[in-house]
Formats: structure tokens, C-alpha cells, sequence
């Protein structure tokens, strides 16, 4: 087993592996692959942190690292790092490999001056090697109130005292722009996910929630899906909405909150407290505009 810093010449094995380590894990299919792919020439990117481990004469897992920022109460902005995607190609994780490569990246990012990294992750891998809640050490998520519990959000000074030492108190972290591209140019991730060979995406047990993103309804199962064209499961939409590759009806916005507001009672009995039709109006109102289809 050798850990070197990656090359151009590993750039399309390590997105291979990238997209076999993510696919079906978080979401059906995945976007990781393409992150990495864009990352690299972003100025963010961090070539001193980008590691692949070999074994078997093969790449069997990379890291890469991020330039950050997180934002103080008062408005400024303090340089922070993250990491991410981390991947181990399926048939040798949970052999201590992707501990490995993380506590090899971890030692060479202190080694380079890096105080302090949060991250978004599954606690039960990252607290082996050092993670706990960032809540803990003050520092808040961007999507999410202040006293929510956030157990995905994970921080670990790698320099003791790094944000005393910089006057941190408290403050916010919000991802880089470059986590985001999928979805930022959906065109250009069509193009580069047509570019591998076909793999069947799934939404399974276990992956984060899904949502309709035309009318957010829980996409729990394949069967509520929609339907492209050429009859495969849409898993952006739900099969009221979208059907053999187009919607089902030519609505705003504004009109599919008004069409969505009279399924309350529906929506009342997964609900601990019921909701009133304006308060669920309002809600909508303020969470419709994230998605996919009304996103401007
Ligand atoms: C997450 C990943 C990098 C971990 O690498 P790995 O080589 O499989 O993990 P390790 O064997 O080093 O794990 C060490 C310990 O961490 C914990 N752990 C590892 N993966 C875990 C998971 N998916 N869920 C819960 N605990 C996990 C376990 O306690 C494990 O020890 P155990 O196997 O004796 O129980 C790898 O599984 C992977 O590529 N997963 C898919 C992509 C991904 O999820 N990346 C991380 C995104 S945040």
C-alpha cells in the first residue's frame, strides 16, 4: 500500500473511482465524480493535499482538500479548509484504508499550516480520526438555525488553539461554490456522466432524503418517481409532476404552490402539529424557490 500525491496521468482512474465509491451512497447515482473533475483548476484546489492510495498496482483511494472561509458575526471572513470527496473503490473499504488515507492527509495539511478543517460527513468514520460535532467548537452551518442539532457537520482543529489563536469565537461555515457545480451547469454534467460507461441509478434506504423538485413531495421509493422520455426513472421528480420526460402541467411557481396548498390535510397527517393553509402556503413560499425547477 503507497499514498503519493496524485497526477494528470491518474485524473480519469481517480474520477472512475470516485464514481464507484459515491454511486447510489448519498443520493441515486452520484455527483462527487464531477467535482473533482472541475476542482482542479479551481483556485480553491489544494495540489500539495490531493493524495491517491495504491495497492494491488491500482488506485484503490484519493482525498482532495479545499480552501474555505467561514464568516464571523460581524460580517467577515476568516480563511478556513475542508476536505472532501474522500473514496475508497468499493471492494476494499472497511479494511482501515480510508483511515489511513485520511490520517496521511491529515498529518501532511497540519504540516502545511492548516489550523482547522469542517466538513460535512458520516461521524461514525470521521471520529476516528479526530472529527466531533463543529457545534462544539462554535462554528455554525449556513442552511441551518443557529441551536439546530447539524449531527453531519464535523470540525477538528488540527492546531490546538488555531481559532483562539485567530479570534474565532464563533461563526459560519458555507461550502465552497465548488462543491455545487452539478448543479450549477447541469448541462456540462450531463455531458461528462455520458462520457462513462452506464450504470443504474437507484434510490435506496439509507441515501439522504429526497425531494420532488417541482412540487417537494418525499421521493421515497423508485415507484414515486416521474419518467423521462425514453421511459427511465426521473429522479428529480415525482411521477405527478413529471411524466415521459416533460411536466404534467405548465404551472409558476406560484401556481404549483396554490395546486399543492389543497393537499393539506394530506400533508397534516405526517405532521406531529398540524399546520394551518397559510402556514403551509407561507412555508412553500420559502422553500419552493430552492428547487430544481423554480430556481432561477
Ligand atoms: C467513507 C470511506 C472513505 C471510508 O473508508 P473505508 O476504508 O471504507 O473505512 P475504514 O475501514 O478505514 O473505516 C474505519 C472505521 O470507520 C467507520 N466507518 C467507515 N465507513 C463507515 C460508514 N460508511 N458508516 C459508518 N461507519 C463507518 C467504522 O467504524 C470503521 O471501522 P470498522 O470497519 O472496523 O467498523 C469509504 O467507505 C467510501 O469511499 N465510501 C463511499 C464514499 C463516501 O461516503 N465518502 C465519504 C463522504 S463524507
Amino acid at each position: 500500500m503507497n499514498i503519493r500525491l496524485e497526477r494528470p496521468e491518474d485524473y480519469r482512474e481517480v474520477e472512475i473511482l470516485t464514481r464507484e465509491a459515491f454511486w447510489n451512497v448519498y443520493r441515486p447515482g452520484c455527483t462527487e465524480h464531477f467535482v473533482l473533475n472541475q476542482y482542479r483548476s479551481n483556485p480553491d484546489f489544494i495540489p500539495e493535499l490531493d493524495f491517491v492510495m495504491e495497492e494491488d498496482g491500482r488506485i484503490v483511494g484519493h482525498v482532495m482538500f479545499s480552501k474555505a472561509e467561514l464568516v464571523l458575526n460581524d460580517g467577515s471572513r476568516k480563511p478556513s479548509w475542508t476536505f472532501g470527496p474522500i473514496s475508497i473503490l468499493p471492494e476494499y473499504q472497511r479494511n482501515g484504508k480510508g483511515l489511513r488515507l485520511l490520517q496521511h492527509a491529515l498529518g501532511k495539511a497540519r504540516e502545511l499550516g492548516i489550523g482547522f478543517l469542517c466538513m460535512e460527513g458520516k461521524i461514525d468514520f470521521y471520529k476516528h480520526s479526530g472529527f466531533d460535532l463543529a457545534s462544539k467548537l462554535n462554528i455554525h452551518y449556513h442552511s441551518e438555525p443557529k441551536d439546530a442539532p447539524v449531527p453531519f457537520f464535523l470540525a477538528q482543529e488540527l492546531i490546538p488553539g488555531w481559532l483562539r489563536d485567530n479570534g474565532i469565537a464563533e461563526a459560519t461555515y458555507c461550502p465552497p461554490k465548488g462543491y455545487f457545480v452539478a448543479d450549477a451547469q447541469p448541462e456540462a454534467f450531463a455531458a461528462y456522466e455520458a462520457s462513462f460507461p452506464a450504470k443504474e441509478k437507484d434510490l435506496l434506504p439509507g441515501q439522504l432524503p429526497q425531494f420532488c423538485q417541482s412540487c417537494g413531495m418525499p421521493l421515497t421509493s423508485k415507484e414515486d418517481c416521474g419518467t423521462n422520455a425514453d421511459g427511465s426513472t426521473n429522479f428529480d421528480y415525482c411521477r405527478y409532476c413529471f411524466k415521459d420526460g416533460k411536466f404534467t402541467q405548465d404551472f409558476t411557481m406560484d401556481q404549483m404552490i396554490e395546486f399543492c396548498s389543497e393537499f393539506i390535510d394530506e400533508v397534516n397527517k405526517g405532521l406531529p402539529q398540524p399546520m394551518t393553509k397559510e402556514q403551509y402556503v407561507q412555508m412553500m413560499r420559502g422553500y419552493f424557490p430552492m428547487l430544481k425547477r423554480w430556481k432561477k
